[in-house]
């Protein structure tokens, strides 16, 4: 077993928390007191926990329960949703021959409401088969033992504490691992001010090592990105398409495109700008909108294909041929260089 997963089991074992649904393996019991605690603290929770289980004792208690009776249980608990998708799940799941909640992730995952975490601390808790629940609590200690760098807001970043917990899953004592996190990030390892002094893992934890226990689990924001809409023109003259070389930094630094505004400037405005420089147009001609997503900006591009009598001086004037073979358009015009390619 691994020395982390040794020392968080043996602290759970001399330091556990005597909460009510920690005296039974009740599936449906730990389930009830999961989707409790979702939103609610544990202080709190007590209470309600024992009066649910005393007056709807079985699942099928809970199948068949009236709503009015069943929403008086969850009176002050707030988020009725949660209690809604309890009974649907308990109604399905008697429908279907079930007397207590299934023991699969699969199973388990199909129903109203339950979702990873939940699955995961049933599957652990209740029936000590090693599966990860994740929350907040696993985030702050593994995310402090580790220094994980990734942010928790991005979306990758679940699978890389998802490895690191399951490195860590004993094949059995899973119940006690799991409800370990729980108790050491609220009594232990708290967002502010942890008792690092008085945690197990102290040894092993590197934000300890290095001071930095509260710039983990890191929480940078998500990238804010700026939506910009363009107009970008296909303007033709003979056979030949007008590129442009972008500036030498920034976005797409020293590329070539097809001439593109802000949408600031309508159509019209581009029409007129070029009867004033004496360039007739033969024809305009929508071509459809595309979307380019940067790290940072999100172009929403609508195109026009233009016909021209005259070429327009400032630009470049190319084959397809050398479109294709001498400059690189970025991706971000792939839409309208394919459009340009067939024509
Ligand atoms: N928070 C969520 N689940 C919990 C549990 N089983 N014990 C204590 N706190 C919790
Ligand atoms: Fe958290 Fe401190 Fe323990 Fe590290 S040593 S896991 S920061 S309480």
């Amino acid at each position: 077993m691994n020395k982390i997963t040794e020392k968080l089991i043996s602290w759970y074992q001399e330091n556990k928390r005597d909460l009510p649904w920690r005296h039974t393996k009740n599936p449906y019991f730990i389930w009830i007191s999961e989707i409790m605690l979702q939103q609610t603290r544990v202080e709190a929770v007590k209470v309600y926990y024992e009066r649910f289980i005393k007056e709807l004792p079985t699942l099928e208690d809970l199948a068949n329960v009236k709503e009015d009776k069943l929403l008086k249980l969850w009176e002050g608990l707030g988020y009725y949703s949660r209690v809604r998708n309890m009974q649907k799940t308990a109604k399905i799941l008697i429908k279907k021959g079930f007397k207590n909640l299934p023991n699969t992730k699969e199973e388990l995952l199909f129903l109203p409401g339950i979702g990873a975490y939940t699955a995961g601390a049933i599957l652990s808790i209740a029936f000590d088969i090693p599966t990860p629940a994740i929350d907040g609590n696993v985030y702050r200690v593994l995310g402090r033992v580790y220094k994980i760098e990734d942010s928790i807001f991005k979306n990758s970043t679940y699978k890389i504490y998802e490895e690191k917990i399951n490195k860590l899953l004993p094949k059995d004592q899973a119940s006690s691992f799991t409800q370990s996190f729980m108790d050491l990030g609220s009594e232990i390892c708290t967002p502010k001010s942890p008792k690092c002094s008085e945690c197990p893992l102290r040894l092993e934890c590197k934000a300890y090592k290095e001071n930095k226990m509260e710039n983990y689990p890191v929480k940078d924001k998500k990238i804010e990105q700026k939506i910009e809409e363009r107009i970008v023109f296909l303007f033709v003259y003979k056979n030949k398409v007008a590129i442009r070389k972008r500036e030498d930094k920034g976005l797409l630094a020293s590329l070539y495109e097809f001439p593109n505004t802000l949408n600031l400037s309508s159509l019209i405005d581009v029409e007129n700008e070029l009867l004033e420089k004496n360039i007739p147009i033969l024809s305009t001609m929508e071509i459809g909108e595309a979307k380019h997503v940067f790290s940072h900006k999100i172009w929403y591009m609508k195109g026009y294909l233009i016909e021209l009598k005259k070429p327009i001086q400032e630009y470049l004037w190319v084959t397809k041929d050398e479109l294709q073979s001498k400059y690189s358009i970025p991706s971000a015009f792939a839409y309208f260089l394919e459009f340009i390619m067939n024509r």
